[in-house]
């Protein structure tokens, strides 16, 4: 349960509050209750919260009904603990808006959003598929038709995203769901910067944002000048993986995998598997070029390169 008024004397509590303004008496449930439960009290009847779908480091993500139309969405909810911090909320309230923008077959979109009972929540389509992250687990390796496939649609929704000067930065295989078509979903805007602001960042003071493998050199050695091509960069490392179920680079922290990013070249894919058409392997090769200067001017030269 949770109280939104106060369970002794009835006043309206304030989001936050531990103590009711009004009697003094300690809010009981309200901070215990679980992350599920107050949602869908946010969310109010309409509306059924089934289980979760997934987690990151930021979010949970449930499968929520909807009962007025008859579907399933999948709702996104911040991290309560997250919630008090301004930056957490201003960035997770950019990342619906920024989403909210883009309309395109690859990249998964915002249906609304809300922010009630002491938490922040986006519904978007339920995807009836899986992440890369778990395909990958299970089959390394991937066939290369279904590994074009992910990797065009990839291409593509960064194109067009990049087009609206929306730079994703967390581009890896958990931020991919894999429809049941086999047509990939680009998920997470978490960490994306819309290019055509003020230029500034909502990033956790010290924190590196981004995944270490997945990070093109530039972004794992803190650069400011993260643009388009960094997202190509990681395009370039998701299809290095998805064709030899390996990475490009690996390491054992953050530095090690920068300087290795830094100082030597990416192997070829052939080398792991001789049948990869050589196109694709180019594509790819040109995608992990160290110098931004050096890869692809835009995704869709990656995809059409495929
Ligand atoms: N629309 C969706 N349909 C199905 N599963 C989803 C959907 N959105 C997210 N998920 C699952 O939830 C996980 C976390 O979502 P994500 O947006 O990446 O959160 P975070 O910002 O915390 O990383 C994903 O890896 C995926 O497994
Ligand atoms: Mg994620």
């Amino acid at each position: 349960m949770i109280h939104v008024n106060c369970e002794h004397c009835g006043a309206t509590l304030f989001e936050e509050a531990r103590f009711c303004s009004h009697c003094g008496r300690p809010v009981a449930l309200r901070a215990e209750a679980p992350l599920a439960e107050r949602l869908a009290a946010a969310m109010g009847s309409d509306y059924a919260v089934l289980g979760e779908l997934g987690r990151g480091g930021f979010a949970v993500v449930f499968s929520v009904r909807d009962h007025r139309l008859n579907r399933y969405l999948a709702v996104k909810v911040m991290r309560p603990e997250l919630f008090t911090a301004p930056v957490a909320r201003e960035r997770f309230r950019r990342e619906a808006e920024l989403v909210a923008q883009l309309d395109h077959p690859n990249v998964l979109s915002v249906t609304f959003s809300g922010e009630a009972a002491g938490i922040s929540y986006f519904a978007m389509p339920r995807v009836h598929g899986e992440t890369l992250q778990r395909l990958l687990g299970r089959e390394q390796a991937l066939a290369i038709a279904t590994a074009a496939r992910v990797f065009k649609g990839l291409a593509d929704g960064l194109a067009y995203a990049h087009e609206r000067n929306v730079v994703h930065r967390d581009v890896k295989p958990a931020n991919i769901l894999v429809d049941k078509g086999g047509d990939p979903l680009l998920l997470d805007f978490g960490v994306a910067k819309g290019l055509s602001k003020d230029g500034s960042t909502l990033s956790f003071t010290g924190a590196v944002i981004g995944t270490p493998e997945y990070m093109s050199p530039e972004q794992a050695s803190g650069s400011r000048e993260i643009d388009r091509r960094s997202d190509i960069y990681s395009l370039g490392v998701v299809g290095f993986e998805m064709l030899t179920g390996t990475l490009p680079f690996t390491g054992g922290s953050v530095m090690d995998i920068a300087q290795k990013k830094n100082s030597s070249v990416a192997p070829n894919v052939r080398r792991f598997r001789e049948e990869i058409p050589a196109a694709f392997a180019e594509s790819i090769a040109r995608c992990l070029e160290r110098d931004p200067a050096c890869r692809w001017e835009t995704a869709d030269q990656a995809s059409r390169a495929v």
